[in-house]
């Protein structure tokens, strides 16, 4: 049983770009016309269907991702927030992120962003080097990447992620430690630091880009990025965030933390607490942005499941055991509404093969657990899975920079 509801964050999804990146298998879609106000109006539309869900609760991080949200004028985005601010109860410190592609950076519209309410910027940056930004077929170079920077502190953000990757072809862990230097060098609050990854339906995984890195070499990499990121005061806090003077992302904590948030936007998932009736609901909205604009109302919804007992507690281990601090087993009870005893065998399991450590109320990886985040996250899956339906209607981990 709940005693009362989690926090609660809202997700705001804008799927375009301005070029699909061959590695990219997030919901995003290219177009050089977006109907900007058409969908603005869809947003707000879709928000109120989901209001009877949150009555009374308050709104305390904001996350507006892509896709490219910075393709969306100062003045879209101001009417965005007047609505949201008319249909939800914001609050007082609340965080309010958008990310941003260098290809698209420009010092008025990150004013108006800025005077639009967004007071934390994330930067699509992924390395400093030209020729692997070509491989990656990003839309910008470095320079236009160091400059979306400068040009975001002077627009006066003053809370910004960079988002790197590594293990990029070519890239050896000098390199990869060049492209963290120059990062470090622009001094941002936090940066996201990502091994690339072949997805599937990716152009990069059916034609996978020459010269990659082995599993030895990533490995070799991330090794030496953490330690330069440690020496250089920027602590990690999860598998691939980092932060300076506690500036953490607390949109991303509140998911690693098991929190509530509402998902709005062409295939934006959310995940709702209902206290008062014991129950917990993720929902999926139609994918492809042209379907999503073309419906009105509950619609626009394409999937809803309630959570089961098994669901909860694999999903909360799935996104804590993230975090290298780990939780307070009260957290567990706080916001999936169990008892710890519904885990407690596979902890000590855990514990036993040396991946957890479990004691006065603190449940944490170890360092070893850490870096073998997928052997600590699979006993957790088995708990699941004996229980319950497969994997992949359930086991979320969503995390935006
Ligand atoms: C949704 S993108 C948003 C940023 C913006 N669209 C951009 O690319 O500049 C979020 C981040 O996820 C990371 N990312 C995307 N695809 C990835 C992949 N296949 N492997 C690792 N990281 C990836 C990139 O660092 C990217 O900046
Ligand atoms: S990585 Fe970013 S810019 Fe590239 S396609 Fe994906 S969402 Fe768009």
């Amino acid at each position: 049983m709940f005693s009362s509801n989690p926090p609660l964050g809202l997700y705001v999804h804008l799927p375009w770009c301005e070029k699909k990146c061959p590695y990219c298998d997030f919901n995003s879609h290219q177009s050089h016309s977006i109907p900007q106000q058409d969908y603005v109006d869809a947003l707000l539309d879709d928000l109120e269907q989901d209001l009877p869900l949150i009555w009374g609760r308050r709104i305390e991080s904001i996350f507006i991702g892509g896709g490219t949200p910075s393709l969306f004028s100062a003045e879209s985005i101001d009417r965005l927030f007047s609505g949201l601010r008319s249909l939800l109860n914001f609050a007082p410190a609340i965080e309010i992120t958008m990310e941003s592609n260098p290809g698209s950076a420009d010092t008025a519209n990150y004013r108006g962003y800025r005077a639009a309410g967004v007071n934390r910027l994330s930067i699509g940056i992924q390395s400093f080097d030209d020729t692997r930004l070509t491989i990656l077929g990003r839309v910008h170079d470095s320079n236009q990447a160091e400059s979306a920077f400068v040009q975001a502190r002077e627009a006066g953000f003053d809370n910004i992620n960079l988002d790197l990757m590594f293990g990029l072809p070519g890239q050896d862990t000098a390199a990869a430690q060049a492209d963290l230097a120059k990062a470090i060098e622009l001094a941002p609050e936090h940066i996201s630091h990502y091994q690339l990854t072949l997805e599937p339906n990716t152009l990069f995984h059916h034609q996978p880009p020459a010269d990659m890195p082995d599993d030895d070499q990533c490995w070799e990499q991330q090794l030496a990025c953490q330690a330069q990121l440690a020496e250089q005061g920027y602590r990690q806090y999860e598998i691939s965030a980092y932060c300076r003077q506690n500036r953490v992302s607390n949109h991303n904590l509140n998911y690693w933390q098991f929190g509530d948030y509402l998902g709005i936007g062409a295939g934006a998932h959310g995940k709702i607490t209902l206290a008062g009736e014991d129950r917990v609901l993720r929902r999926v909205r139609l994918r492809q942005p042209q379907a999503y604009l073309a419906k009105q109302g509950r619609d626009r919804i394409s999937s809803e499941v309630e959570l089961t007992a098994a669901d909860l507690s694999f999903e909360f281990m799935l996104n804590a055991l993230r975090l290298s601090e780990g939780f307070d087993s009260r957290l567990f009870h706080d916001n999936t509404g169990l008892t710890l005893n519904q885990v407690l065998p596979t902890l000590q399991q855990a514990q036993d093969k040396g991946l957890l450590n479990f004691h006065a109320d603190k449940i944490r990886p170890t360092a070893l657990g850490f870096s073998h985040l997928n052997d600590l996250q699979a006993l957790f899956l088995q708990l699941q899975a004996s229980k319950n339906r497969p994997f992949f209607e359930s086991g979320q981990v969503i995390t935006h920079n």
